[in-house]
C-alpha cells in the first residue's frame, strides 16, 4: 500500500513534495470542489442531510473516486454535515433542513492515490444577519490564514492570523479540532491550529501539503462530542461556522487546490 512515502520528512515530520505531486493534488481538489458547487442549488429548506450525502456518494462515485471518509474509523458516510451550533462532523441522515439553517458540508475524495478536502458554507432558506455575520467572518478567517502560507513563515503564523481577525470580531475559534497534513494520505503531520503565537512551530517550506479548516463559534469557543462518538458541538449551543481549502505551499506563497471552480465557496447571499 502507498503510505505517502515520497519526497522527504522534516524534523517535524512534515512531508516535502515534489512539484510534479501538485498535479495530482490540482485533480483530487478540483472533484472535492466541483461536487461542493453541485450541492448548491440542492441546500433547500425540507431537504434532508441524509439525502445531500446519497447525491455526494454518486459524483464521486460518477468520476471514478473514492470517498475517504467512508470506512475512517468506522465512519460510513461521504460527507460531514453540521448545522447550526454543530461544529464540525456531523452525521448525514434524516435532519431536515428548516428556513435559516446554516450548513458546512466537508467532502474529502481520493484521486489516483490523493486527497482533495474541502468544506463551506451554505444556507437554507432565508440568512439571518447574525449567521451572516458568523459566516463572512469565517471564510475571512480562512483567507487571513492562507494568506501567511509562504515558505520562511511559520504555522503559528497562521493560527495567529486566524485568531486575532476573529477575536477582534468578538468571536471564538474552536480549539479542539485543527487543519492538517494530506497528501497520499487523509491526515498526516503537522496539525495546523488556527490559533497560536506568531513565529512558533514549525517553518513553512515549499512542497508542503496541508489544510487549513477554522471552526468559529458566536459564543464559547468549548466543543463537546455527542454520544454517536462523532458530533461536535458547542458547549453554550452558539451557532458554529467552518471553511476549508487544501493548500500547497509554493515557492513565493500557495496555491489552493481545492479553489470553486463555479465561484461558489462563498455562500450565496445575494440570492433573492
Ligand atoms: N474532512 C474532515 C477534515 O477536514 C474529516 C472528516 S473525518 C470523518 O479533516 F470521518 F468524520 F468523516
Ligand atoms: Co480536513
Ligand atoms: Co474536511
Amino acid at each position: 500500500m502507498d503510505d505517502g512515502n515520497r519526497g522527504r520528512l522534516t524534523k517535524d515530520g512534515i512531508r516535502i513534495y515534489e512539484s510534479a505531486d501538485f498535479e495530482g493534488m490540482r485533480k483530487a481538489g478540483k472533484l472535492a470542489a466541483e461536487i461542493l458547487d453541485a450541492l448548491a442549488p440542492l441546500v433547500l429548506v425540507g431537504q434532508t442531510t441524509g439525502e445531500l450525502d446519497r447525491v455526494i456518494t454518486q459524483m464521486i462515485d460518477e468520476a471514478g473516486a473514492k470517498s475517504a471518509t467512508i470506512g475512517y474509523k468506522g465512519y460510513q458516510h461521504a460527507s460531514c454535515i453540521s448545522v447550526n451550533h454543530v461544529v464540525c462532523h456531523g452525521i448525514p441522515g434524516g435532519k431536515v433542513l428548516k428556513d435559516g439553517d446554516i450548513l458546512n458540508i466537508d467532502v474529502t475524495v481520493i484521486v489516483n492515490g490523493w486527497y482533495g478536502d474541502t468544506s463551506r458554507m451554505y444556507v437554507a432558506g432565508k440568512l439571518s444577519r447574525k449567521a451572516e455575520r458568523l459566516i463572512q467572518v469565517t471564510h475571512d478567517a480562512l483567507f487571513k490564514g492562507i494568506e501567511a502560507v509562504r515558505p520562511g513563515n511559520t504555522f503559528g503564523d497562521i493560527g495567529h492570523a486566524i485568531q486575532s481577525f476573529v477575536e477582534a470580531e468578538r468571536m471564538s475559534v474552536v480549539r479542539d479540532f485543527c487543519g492538517h497534513g494530506l497528501g497520499r494520505v487523509f491526515h498526516a503531520p503537522p496539525n495546523v491550529l488556527h490559533y497560536g503565537r506568531a513565529g512558533t512551530g514549525p517553518m513553512l517550506e515549499e512542497g508542503m501539503f496541508f489544510t487549513i479548516e477554522p471552526m468559529v463559534n458566536l459564543g464559547r469557543p468549548e466543543t463537546k462530542v455527542l454520544a454517536d462518538d462523532w458530533t461536535a458541538v458547542t458547549r453554550d449551543k452558539s451557532l458554529s461556522a467552518q471553511f476549508e481549502h487544501s493548500v500547497g505551499v509554493t515557492a513565493d506563497g500557495y496555491e489552493l487546490f481545492t479553489l470553486s471552480p463555479a465561484g461558489l465557496f462563498h455562500p450565496t447571499y445575494e440570492q433573492e
